[in-house]
């Protein structure tokens, strides 16, 4: 579809077929000339860099990413290196010496995973998580858990991780969440550049995470947060960056945050992934690239890829092993949950030593799809000599 403008990464992997997308996808060509660009320019500023950084990058990138989302509100957008550096912000401006509930799921990557199993260890935080399986009534059972325990936050991710399986209704759990005073945070990573997403009905309501390393091409270091206006708490966990063009202002010892999203922004960091994303933004444009564009050529991959799968004389890649409700609303990468997670480290080696990049957790085996992908290239057929 787009394969040349990814000329560098196919070039240097060539006869590879590349399902780790989802991990991290090829850089398209254009971000070669960005770093290049950002080099020139640090050389041309100087220290006047961060001026011309926030006067035109950072709005430009705020301006791609508010239309991605259909906010219109590109000045709620604050960006960090990672994703858990934004959500532990949030997280540290609750009153972690008050009683704490949260409601979320046992399929949240491990940012945030790891961060609420710390924070589960204080008497007075309490996690809850919802089990995604069995997915066609997990909508229900998490709404259930929001209106029983009434959470000072929910957390949930739109693309689960693990699974490639989807939220199905934004809405009806943001409706689900009564209590005006509780933080929902959706995880949008696995959505992001990848289903259309559209958060125009909650952006002065949800917290939405997302980044540049997987379907948005950026690379990384270039993840952002949307702040919902409204719900600005006061991070523990802050930087000098969220007071940004407001020093002159702040004299006092007293500690004052900005009023959009930089409220939660940390401090200096690198702005080349900035550079990056905002070239590859800059050519969806200039091509007329849309993420709906993006996703039904993803999804007639994914078919193709299946019924290609199937029809080889294989037993290790079954249909009742794949993870999946409704392709029609589905993740950009397949996940076969294989009988256990030797099986599955044996298979991906396999694959591996075929020239077939995917990835694993655990037991689950995961085939990410791309914009440089085309159906021609799919061939799998080394699985019908695989003896594992
Ligand atoms: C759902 C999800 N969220 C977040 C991340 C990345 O987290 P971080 O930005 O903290 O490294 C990943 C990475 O694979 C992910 O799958």
């Amino acid at each position: 579809m787009l394969k040349h403008h990814y000329t560098h990464f196919l070039n240097a992997n060539q006869g590879v077929q590349h399902y780790a997308c989802h991990s991290h996808h090829y850089w398209p060509d254009v971000s070669r000339q960005a770093m290049l660009d950002y080099w020139d320019d640090s050389a041309r500023f100087v220290d006047d860099k961060w001026g011309y950084f926030f006067a035109e990058k950072v709005p430009r990138l705020q301006s791609h990413i508010a239309k991605l989302l259909n906010t219109n509100l590109p000045e709620q957008l604050v960006f960090a290196p990672n994703t858990h550096e934004l959500l532990f912000r949030v997280i540290s401006g609750m009153d972690l010496q008050s009683e704490l509930t949260i409601v979320t799921t046992d399929s949240e990557f491990h940012s945030f995973t790891r961060q609420v199993n710390r924070l589960d260890e204080f008497n007075n935080i309490h996690v809850i998580k919802v089990p995604v399986q069995p997915v066609k009534s997990f909508q229900s059972r998490f709404m259930d858990a929001i209106e029983y325990n009434d959470p000072n936050l929910v957390f949930c991710s739109q693309v689960f991780f693990n699974s490639g399986l989807v939220l199905k209704d934004l809405d009806a759990l943001v409706s689900a969440v009564k209590n005006p005073d509780t933080l929902i945070m959706i995880d949008g990573y696995h959505a992001f550049c990848a289903l259309p997403v559209d958060i125009e009905k909650h952006r002065n309501r949800i917290f939405y995470l997302a980044g540049g390393y997987k379907y948005a091409q950026g690379g990384e270091g270039v993840c952002f947060m949307h702040v919902p206006k409204g719900y600005l708490n006061r991070p523990l966990y802050t930087g000098w960056y969220a007071e940004f063009g407001e020093l002159q202002k702040f004299k006092s010892r007293k500690v004052d945050y900005a009023t959009n999203g930089f409220h939660y922004a940390g401090s200096t960091m690198d702005y080349s992934g900035i550079y990056r994303q905002l070239a590859v933004f800059d050519l969806w444009q200039k091509e007329k690239v849309t993420v709906a564009v993006i996703h039904q050529h993803v999804q007639q991959l994914q078919q193709a890829f299946l019924n290609h799968v199937f029809g080889l004389k294989q037993s290790v890649l079954t249909e009742s092993r794949l993870m999946m409700v409704n392709p029609e609303n589905h993740g950009h990468f397949l996940t076969f949950e294989l009988p256990d997670a030797s099986i599955t480290a044996t298979l991906h080696d396999y694959l591996k030593a075929h020239k077939i990049e995917t990835d694993y957790r655990g037991n689950r085996l995961r085939f990410g799809f791309a914009p440089y992908h085309a159906i021609a290239d799919i061939d799998l057929s080394c699985l019908e000599n695989y003896g594992g």
